[in-house]
């Protein structure tokens, strides 16, 4: 039994913030406020610090196996653990992609030798792998890409959703495009393409067509879904009228940047689904602010700047943003745009509620001590070239953002600490407590 004390901090929950010491025992909390005559084997000092919930980012693509040159597990849990983050679920675009038990199985092998946090994968739809999709119950959940994007899974024939939809019972998230629309909108620009034109594509009609057309499988199977990386006013009026199953996310891209950044950023701000206007960036931070949108995830989809730095079309969506999760809300936050309280709700309890995930979510007695500690007034200098994540470039590179991550624990273990890492190897598989499809 070994018992850790952390003294003096501020702990952050999404119904307020507390002076508090917390007491952890065997890898969980054990008490708040534990009397000064309290047995403890270790005390960390948090004076002047928040701790935070661990962050749970429920849309990650980490490339292992086979796109290791852009990130792998270790490198990528790294990088969440910087960022706050005790746990991820990580997509199945990789190569091979995650459609079978197999490949399922070769992820979690590699991820219990490689992460430094705990762990997820998703079961991805290729359409004719519905039958090992219904039976397996190691997967996070079931990602439909309904709509193409890094990685050729695509799943946009009405019968194969259909399937899906009827006989799976894990949650269901998808990337919701408009296919046809998208390849119209290409084909309608004939030629000569410049970056702006990702957005053009890749419109918000596309996005919520694609939305509407998901939900109203949700609500016609009765199945669960989150609709993933909300990136437009219109998709958040289609978010309003639905079933109470249905949950979705942001993610920082869309938060942060919007269609003027391309002239200062180009590529580096190409993802899927594309940037949209100031406006509409405006409207996803009101979702999450009304609660339309309950989660916050990164969609964390790192490239080389090499790859990148190709000419669009041939440039790769996707932007590496985990390793700066939770300055870039700290710093939101101290801009007025958003509360500690909410960051601990967007980031950890909701996402923990809406997977079902055991032990996880909050600072409270009984849960696993994941937990960061933060200084919140810190600065946090982003520069290309000195960071975890492999690809090594952020869209943030140059930003001094308010708040650092002082040190990173996933069940009372020391994940990151000013920079350095723990080894890999004590990293777990999140474990679900599964309600009803
Ligand atoms: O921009 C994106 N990149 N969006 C996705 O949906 C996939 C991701 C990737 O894997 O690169």
């Amino acid at each position: 039994m070994s018992r850790l004390l952390i003294r003096g901090g501020h702990c952050v929950r999404p119904d307020g913030v507390t002076q508090q010491n917390i007491l952890i025992e065997n890898g969980a909390f054990l008490d708040f406020d534990p009397p000064a005559s309290a047995h403890t084997d270790d005390v960390i000092d948090a004076t002047g610090m928040h701790v935070f919930p661990g962050l749970i980012d429920d849309q990650v693509h980490f490339r292992e196996p086979g796109l290791t040159h852009k990130e792998d597990l270790r490198t990528g849990s790294m990088a969440a653990a910087k960022g706050g983050v005790t746990a991820f679920m990580e997509m199945p675009n990789t190569s091979p992609t995650t459609t079978s038990a197999d490949a399922l199985s070769a992820k979690l092998a590699r991820a219990k030798r490689s992460c430094v946090v705990d762990y997820g994968f998703f079961g991805g739809a290729t359409g004719q792998n519905t039958a090992w999709l219904r039976e397996e119950t190691r997967a996070c959940g079931i990602k439909i890409f309904i709509g193409s994007s890094t990685g050729d899974l695509l799943v946009d024939e009405q019968e194969l959703l259909e399937e899906i939809f009827a006989q799976t019972r894990l949650p269901i998230a998808a990337h919701c495009e408009d296919e046809t629309l998208v390849r119209a909108n290409a084909a309608a620009l004939d030629g000569g393409l410049v970056i702006s034109d990702h957005s053009k594509i890749r419109n918000a009609e596309a996005a919520a067509k694609s939305a509407a057309r998901t939900i109203d499988l949700a609500r016609r199977h009765k199945h669960r879904f989150h609709l993933l990386h909300v990136s437009s006013a219109a998709e958040c009026d289609v978010l309003r009228d639905r079933p109470e199953w249905v949950t979705a996310e942001a993610c920082p891209h869309h938060l942060f940047f919007d269609t003027t950044d391309y002239d200062r950023l180009g590529s580096r701000v190409q993802m899927n689904p594309a940037l949209k206007s100031p406006e509409d960036k405006e409207a996803v931070w009101a979702a999450l602010q009304d609660g339309t949108i309950e989660v916050l995830a990164t969609d964390h989809a790192p490239h080389t700047l090499e790859e990148k730095d190709e000419p669009y079309p041939r440039s790769p969506s996707g932007l590496p943003s985990i390793e700066w999760l939770l300055p870039l809300m700290i710093n939101a936050a101290s801009e007025g745009r958003c509360t500690f309280e909410q960051i601990a709700a967007w980031g950890a309890a909701n996402p923990a509620k809406i997977w079902d995930l055991k032990g996880k979510g909050s600072l409270k007695v009984g849960l696993d001590a994941d937990f960061s500690i933060v200084d919140t007034e810190a600065l946090s200098e982003v520069q290309d070239g000195s960071q975890v994540t492999k690809c090594n470039w952020s869209p943030w590179h140059g930003s001094a953002l308010r708040g650092m991550v002082c040190s990173t624990w996933v069940r009372g273990f020391r994940a990151y600490h000013e920079g350095q890492f723990a080894d890999p190897g004590s990293a777990q598989p999140l474990q679900y407590e599964r309600g009803v499809s």
